[in-house]
């Protein structure tokens, strides 16, 4: 590939960096800019090489473009090679010849995202939720095109820092997809584009109910960073909690066809099964109103309890009928369907969908995705209902962003210690409503 070559995709990829030194001002996409040909690869780096960050890999190389996973980088060494070895295995044959990743290109530790990032085009973003806001913060500084996992910060800290980068991103175009997957799922698109049939939305309900997640026992010999970092599920800093981590998902559909993020929430939750030294600081179920600038309410509840009634669903209540999300139909109020969506006949992956759209983009030069500042702000809803269920206050969303809420680490080392620490018996501290200040 001719690197000096304006035309091609990496022409646009240097320009774009050019930009962000301030060199020039003009805007970058023209059609001179266009990828121009099968050699031109796009790189990435995959930093996070867990099962997501394995999935995302494999998504972003069967995406129709010229793409080779040119780095990887996680905090643990097995998690890496155990991500090499599937990627590379011969049951994804599909993926030959586009894992080119040596050993001087994987990055173990925390330090390792930097160089990593260094070496691509693209970067995905899969660690656990609380590193995302500075991995982040050096791909944008880096001039790269992101694909980043949800949720994008655990803390309001986190959540305006990746609202400042948001901006600078948009600044230097560059490409960003944040994998709230249902904006890529053709059944919410399509209920998106009819949502008027429903008239004013008035009221909301999302569930994220199931039986819960896995669970990382601590090891003989762990630092209390490493054991966290091993069973970050559990743990505020690095998770968000499951309102934040899984049930994103339903409240950020809820905004999205809203229109807008809610101004304030109160709610209640707990822990019932939760108990005991395995299971960190977090909750097992919340129940959370979110109340919008129109007056309009969110009723939201998850909850991981093995043996209680699943469901993952988003119900939105209009002045003239109802969107009911898993069943891909808007209904009037006397329960006629206005719309149904055929779900068997879409044969597309929300998944697949994400990268496929992201690098058909950035192989043509163009600038399209711009998903950070909904993600940061869907993130920080979830951020709202866990402020809420942990203190049992009403919290208003300006003094919820602007709290300072800042739950990491001074620094990032196997032998420093977290913000949240054991008692003499193991266990940590649980929020308790009515006693629990939220910030
Ligand atoms: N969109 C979806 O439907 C969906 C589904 C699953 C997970 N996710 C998101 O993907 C992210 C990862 O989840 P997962 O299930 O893959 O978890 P995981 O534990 O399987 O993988 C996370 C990986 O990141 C590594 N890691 C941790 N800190 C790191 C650091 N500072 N630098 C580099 N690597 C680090 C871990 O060692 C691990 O290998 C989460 O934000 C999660 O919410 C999204």
């Amino acid at each position: 590939m001719n690197n000096d070559n304006k035309s091609t995709r990496r022409g646009f990829v240097k320009q774009t960096s050019l930009l962000a030194g301030g060199l020039i001002a003009a805007p970058l996409l023209s059609k001179a800019n266009y990828f121009s040909g099968a050699d031109d690869v796009i790189k990435v780096a995959l930093i996070g090489c867990g099962g997501r960050g394995t999935g995302a890999a494999r998504q972003a190389l069967l995406s129709k473009q010229n793409v080779k996973l040119v780095a990887m980088a996680d905090a643990f060494r097995d998690r890496l090679d155990s991500c090499y070895k599937t990627l590379t295995s011969s049951e994804l044959s599909e993926l030959k010849n586009k894992v080119d990743v040596p050993e001087e290109r994987k990055f173990v530790g925390f330090e390792g995202y930097q160089k990593a990032i260094a070496l691509a085009d693209v970067v995905i973003l899969a660690t656990p939720p609380g590193f995302r806001p500075i991995h982040f913060e050096e791909a944008v500084k880096q001039n790269k095109h992101i694909f980043m996992e949800k949720p994008v910060a655990t803390d309001p800290a986190g959540v305006q820092k990746v609202l400042a980068i948001a901006e600078i991103a948009k600044q230097k175009k560059l490409n960003v997809v944040v994998g709230l997957q249902r904006h890529y799922e053709n059944s919410y698109r399509e209920l998106f584009k009819r949502k008027e049939l429903i008239g004013d939305i008035t009221s909301a309900q999302a569930w994220w109910n199931n039986d819960g997640v896995w669970v990382k026992k601590r090891q003989e010999g762990q630092t209390e960073m490493e054991y966290q970092m091993r069973n970050w599920y559990y743990f505020v800093w690095l998770c968000g909690d499951h309102i934040t981590e899984q049930h994103i998902h339903n409240i950020d559909v809820i905004n999205w066809f809203k229109g807008g993020y809610p101004v304030k929430a109160q709610g209640m939750g707990g822990r019932e099964v939760r108990k005991g030294k395995d299971y960190g600081e977090i909750f097992d179920h919340h129940y959370v109103e979110f109340t919008y600038a129109d007056g309009s309410i969110l009723n939201s509840q998850c909850r991981h309890i093995p043996g209680t009634m699943s469901k993952v669903d988003e119900l939105l209540i209009g002045t003239k009928g109802r969107i009911q999300a898993n069943a891909a139909n808007i209904v009037d109020n006397k329960g006629k369907v206005l719309y149904q969506f055929d779900k068997k006949a879409d044969k597309t992956d929300p998944y697949q969908n994400e990268h496929d759209e992201l690098f058909a983009a950035i192989a043509k030069g163009e600038y399209k995705f711009a998903d950070a500042e909904n993600g940061a702000k869907s993130t920080m809803t979830s951020i709202l209902g866990r402020m809420a269920t942990y203190s049992g206050q009403i919290v208003e969303w300006d003094k919820a962003i602007n709290s300072g809420l800042d739950l990491h680490p001074e620094k990032y080392a196997w032998d420093a210690m977290p913000k949240v620490m054991p008692n003499a018996e193991g266990l940590y501290a649980v929020a308790t409503p009515g006693k629990t200040r939220y910030a």
